[in-house]
């Protein structure tokens, strides 16, 4: 098998059709003017369209994920923080199936509801809060269990949908940015650099096998991390890729120099805003009206900021700001 077949083998895999797609991709010229005569190409990948239940990157992996679901699973469940923008779009999701949905969460639920929290009550799901991060497999075991003994049909979803069958819509989403650039009038000269905000890594992971099976050796991929270390970030990344290309039959390995994982950002911690990503959520707001959220897309907004700033990419190159979602996290 070879890459162009894997690629089409893509088709084959069952998927539920849930995103609006292909979402915008986008030249803001003020954004652009702002950066200054010297910066780079910037475009904007914005993944906050996906539109179902508010959007965001989890979208594309759900429709992956729960391609054969329907008909098999009654129950979804699934884990993440309190304003877990997967689990939000999990409950969504199991709305929309029919389905019941219940959500492990760690640490305390905000009283009022509010941001992600509150859309997860809103789709109907079942929240049990558990102490800490490590206490979210074994307690979504425990209700899976609980379920069976029910007699109900469970599935449980791993953090963040980062599986392997997850990761396929970030293959499909490279397809998708590949063909929009083309249509903009061909593969820009120099390298095209992307930036995206990589925690479970099933997103950054999709990406690099779809950028790997196009053959885009211009491409480097920006991870940029809200919480996991540079090391972790490549050893998950390269797993879940494995995974998925064994699901699409192709046996090879990653292009070489295409994955940079970028912890720099990070701050005191995941979902505590940095000096760094609060300039960067003023500068997208202010030059562009784009939204980005505290957490995630801030923090990789970060990141791209101080790399043009700090002379990493070229002025011929091009960079793609992938912006994944999140923005009920900015309303919590
Ligand atoms: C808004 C947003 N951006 C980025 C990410 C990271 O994506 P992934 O978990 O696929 O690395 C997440 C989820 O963790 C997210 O909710």
């Amino acid at each position: 098998m070879d890459r162009h077949q894997a690629l089409r083998s893509l088709q084959n895999q069952p998927r539920l059709p849930l995103a609006f797609l292909p979402t915008p991709l986008l030249h803001p010229p003020h954004l652009q003017e702002a950066l200054g005569p010297s910066a780079p190409h910037v475009l904007l990948k914005l993944d906050e369209w996906t539109g179902f239940a508010l959007g965001g990157n989890k979208v594309r992996k759900l429709e992956f994920l729960l391609g054969d679901a329907p008909g098999r699973v009654d129950t979804l469940i699934t884990c993440g923080g309190v304003q877990s923008n997967h689990c939000r779009v999990t409950a969504g999701a199991a709305a929309w199936l029919g389905m019941d949905c219940v959500l492990v969460v760690n640490g305390p639920l905000p009283d009022p509801p509010s941001g992600n929290s509150l859309l997860m009550r809103l789709f109907g799901a079942e929240l049990r809060s558990v102490p800490s991060r490590e206490d979210r497999a074994p307690a979504m075991e425990e209700e899976a269990e609980r379920l069976r003994r029910q007699g109900k049909r469970p599935m449980v979803i791993p953090l963040g949908a980062s599986t392997p069958q997850g990761a396929l819509g970030y293959v499909l989403a490279a397809v998708e940015l590949d063909e929009q650039m083309r249509a903009r009038g061909g593969r820009p000269p120099g390298r095209t650099w992307i930036f995206v905000a990589s925690s479970s890594c099933g997103t950054l992971a999709g990406l690099a096998l779809g950028m790997t099976l196009l053959g885009r050796q211009d491409v480097r991929l920006v991870g940029v991390s809200p919480d996991i270390s540079a090391q972790v970030m490549l050893a998950d990344t390269v797993e879940i890729a494995r995974g998925a290309a064994a699901l699409l039959g192709w046996p090879g390995d990653l292009l070489p120099d295409l994955l940079h994982p970028e912890d720099r950002f990070v701050g005191a911690g995941y979902g505590i805003p940095t000096p760094e990503s609060e300039e960067a959520a003023r500068f997208f707001g202010r030059h562009a009206g784009v939204v980005l959220d505290p957490v995630y897309t801030a923090k990789a907004a970060a990141a791209l900021l101080a790399w043009i700033r700090e002379g990493r990419i070229p002025g011929q190159d091009t960079v793609v700001f992938w912006h994944t979602g999140g923005t009920p996290g900015l309303f919590r």
